[in-house]
């Protein structure tokens, strides 16, 4: 039961024109660059027409052929993934990705995870979200059974591959100890990309020189995540292993919308995390954006004011100001989403990922005073996990911070972000509030979805298909063409 305080909101008013606005110059700009309340008004229509249709679309069994993919699928895994495991119980998709989760936690204390794009940034922002920040460093007690994560495949980095072999080359010296033991996750939905097939040849390489060639090893330290059909598949198969031992990715499911299937939540249930919490709060979105009116409906809010903005307003760059360190790698993720889905056909805004207020210190500059191409969405967690630090008093106070001795590092936060969006505001630069209650498995859930569902709107709104990638082709081919010289 998801209590209200508990949900996420988005606020939007700040970059609505005020209403009986002196004339001034400043009044005169915001006319020109925010949005009119009527502009969100007369789009209501659409919006909940828009809404039908993407709620329709969950019942496509097959689509026309020029319609393109329509990978609604994810819409309602969440719900779906939690409904099976109470009626199939140990036969349920989830309990077994919770299995496989549990045998690796217990036979491994590292594990690789190999994907790239949708097969990777999913897991890697609910690791740095919901994890501790140093957990690889931690001391084994302290990270209770949960392996060391690493993350490879995602690039083709020579260097990085090496360094990270060499880690383990160092670390490792004994496999018959589980602290000593490292294990593999590989995951890819076409089972064809060239950067995840080649560190997996490589790494495979790497367990064959540790473990030994007939190693029953080779197998129990290894999962699979991967399409019905294809390479890696193939590949498995004739490594001996079966189809229980392969996770499979729903084909319903679009790569960079699968973070709720086994290719986020076994990297997820491996890292120690609340599975079934991600799972309601993405359930949880899917139902309010499904059933609740705009003014309760933070998916059509986000669709329809970030649609508006580039659309009316011509601003394209969308920036996400992340006010945490730890969502970061959520930023990431969600630069794919938006990415991947709507820049097509010469349109679609151009994500940038920026973390306050160390950004302020980079990009602060040009948010403030550069082009007027930018809307800022800020993404901000009400509640820390930890207590508030204090800044306390000192007897050296050269740095002049007594003044502030009961004030806390959350309180300065707080500050910056208020004092940069009245900047912003007097700047007239537009800016929107996602407010998340906390870093949790509920609430990441929950925002997770929320992105996902908004861009699915907001590609409906713009014509384009937001399940597609087509221009992620050509430099594929051109790397295959150039390789067979
Ligand atoms: O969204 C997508 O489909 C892509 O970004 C893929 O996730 C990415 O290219 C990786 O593909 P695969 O999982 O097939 O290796």
């Amino acid at each position: 039961m998801q209590l209200p305080d508990e949900a996420i909101s988005y606020h939007y008013q700040a970059l609505l024109i005020p209403a009986l606005e002196d004339w001034t110059p400043v009044a005169e700009l915001r006319q020109q660059h925010f949005l009119h309340p009527n502009q969100l008004k007369e789009l209501m229509p659409r919006l909940m027409q828009v809404r039908s249709q993407v709620a329709a679309e969950r019942d496509l069994h097959q689509t026309p052929p020029q319609a393109g993919p329509i990978d609604a699928g994810f819409i309602d895994l969440p719900h779906k993934m939690l409904d099976q495991q109470s009626k199939l119980g140990g036969k349920s998709p989830l309990n077994q990705v919770l299995q496989l989760a549990k045998a690796m936690q217990e036979a491994a204390d590292r594990v690789v995870i190999l994907g790239i794009g949708g097969s990777y940034l999913g897991a890697r922002a609910l690791f740095d979200a919901l994890k501790h920040s140093h957990h690889n460093e931690l001391p084994a007690k302290d990270r209770a059974g949960v392996p060391r994560i690493y993350f490879e495949g995602n690039s083709l980095d020579n260097d990085a591959l090496h360094d990270l072999f060499e880690l383990l080359q160092l670390t490792c010296v004994d496999p018959e100890t589980r602290d000593e033991r490292w294990g593999v996750v590989v995951i890819s939905k076409s089972g064809a990309t060239i950067e995840t097939a080649i560190a997996y040849r490589a790494i495979r390489r790497e367990m064959v020189e540790y473990y030994g060639s007939q190693s029953p090893y080779l197998r129990q330290l290894v999962i699979p995540i991967t399409g019905a059909k294809g390479k890696l598949r193939d590949l498995c198969v004739a490594d001996g292993f079966t189809d229980d031992d392969i996770l499979a990715i729903p084909d319903d499911v679009g790569g960079r919308f699968s973070v709720f299937t086994p290719v986020g939540l076994l990297p997820a249930a491996i890292m120690g995390l609340d599975v079934r919490a991600l799972l309601l709060g993405a359930a949880a979105m899917t139902r309010r954006f499904l059933d609740e009116p705009f003014e309760r409906n933070p998916v059509l809010q986000f669709a329809a004011v970030n649609y508006l903005i580039a659309k009316e307003q011509a601003k394209n760059l969308r920036v996400l100001s992340i006010w945490s360190k730890k969502l970061e790698a959520l930023g990431w993720w969600y630069d794919q989403v938006l990415a991947e889905s709507l820049g097509k056909n010469g349109q679609g805004s151009t994500p940038i990922s920026a973390v306050g207020s160390r950004d302020l210190h980079s990009r602060g500059q040009q948010h403030q005073d550069g082009t007027r191409d930018k809307v800022v969405n800020n993404l901000i967690v009400r509640a820390p996990r930890h207590p508030p630090m204090m800044i306390g008093m000192a007897d050296n106070n050269k740095d002049e911070l007594n003044q502030f001795n009961r004030k806390s590092m959350v309180d300065v936060m707080n500050a910056a972000i208020k004092g940069t969006n009245l900047a912003y505001f007097d700047a007239v630069r537009p800016t929107a509030d996602l407010l998340m209650p906390a870093i949790s498995e509920h609430a990441v859930g929950q925002l997770m979805q929320l992105l996902m569902l908004a861009t699915v709107m907001e590609g409906r709104l713009m014509g384009v298909n937001p399940y597609s990638q087509p221009g992620v082709r050509p430099y594929k081919e051109n790397l295959i063409a150039l390789l067979k010289g």
